[in-house]
């Protein structure tokens, strides 16, 4: 697939369960390509899982910049934490490794919550809404992108606060639910303890919340009942982990995700 629009870039997220990916039109925040997607390997080492998206990105012929949003903390295109993944991502190289497997010149990688929260926070849920916006995502794990007046805080792993002694997305995740075959209502309950900890933590304005299990917010959003702030589903479904990952290639947005680290050593150089 040519480029032939520089508005034009690829998104590709890496989940626990399935990587999907298609072309972005990035000011219109929308699919400009069919929606491909494989399961993500088991175990999901860093050789399968680029493999995996060689070879959904070789059957596209797509090679235009790609933006890649991956279920894990990365710095600085390296990967410091992917709970949800093979243990051997540690300290992996992605950026790099993705340019290598696929020769594209321009990869960017940031956390898959915060791509989808970007998503949302431009052409969804969080459109045009001023003060603290989170987004929250309930699925193998959680993942939280907190966003303020539109700006990303990049790199919160807010699904990791401690909940009852253990870790939240122990009680609160869409996987927890199905594990521990819960109720709606029993699991719904652990969701509202949850966000009325992040709410009283972070001084959340609306959560958005996204995952598979966003599209019935009818199941569970009536247990909501200490969170004080408005929590509204996501709107743009699955489209905002492709859209967002795409987002993460986008110069301004990638300049303000970067590190300190980062932004020390580039000050330096010049
Ligand atoms: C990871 C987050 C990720 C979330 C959803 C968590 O286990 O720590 O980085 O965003 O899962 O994939």
């Amino acid at each position: 697939m040519a480029v032939n629009n520089a508005d034009h870039v690829l998104g590709v997220d890496i989940g626990g369960t399935g990587t999907k990916c298609a072309v972005v039109d990035i000011k219109k925040g929308e699919l400009v390509s069919e929606r491909f997607r494989l399961d993500t390997p088991q175990p999901a080492t860093p050789e399968a899982v680029l493999g995996t998206m060689k070879k959904l990105i070789d059957d596209m012929g797509w090679k235009g910049p790609i933006g890649c949003g991956f279920p894990g903390l990365v710095k600085d295109g390296v990967v410091r934490r992917a709970p949800n993944l093979d243990e051997s991502f540690t300290g992996f190289n992605l950026v790099e490794g993705i340019k290598s497997i696929l020769g594209a010149s321009i990869v960017c990688v940031g956390n898959d919550a915060d791509a989808a929260g970007l998503a949302e926070a431009r052409f969804g849920a969080g459109k045009g809404v001023n003060g603290t916006v989170v987004m929250v995502t309930l699925g193998t794990g959680i993942g939280t992108a907190v966003i303020h007046n539109g700006e990303l805080l990049p790199d919160t792993e807010l699904g990791h606060l401690e909940m009852k002694g253990k870790d939240s997305e122990h009680w609160a995740s869409n996987s927890a639910k199905e594990r521990n075959e819960w109720s709606w209502k029993k699991w719904g309950k652990n969701v509202d303890n949850y966000l009325a900890m992040l709410e009283y933590l972070i001084g959340a304005d609306r959560f958005i919340i996204g995952g598979g299990v966003s599209k019935k917010p009818e199941k569970f959003f009536p247990f909501l009942k200490k969170v004080g702030c408005e929590v509204v589903p996501a709107t743009m479904g699955n489209l905002a982990g492709i859209v967002g990952a795409a987002l993460l290639a986008v110069p301004e947005i990638r300049r303000s995700s970067r590190s300190a680290a980062s932004r020390r050593r580039s000050t330096k150089k010049s």
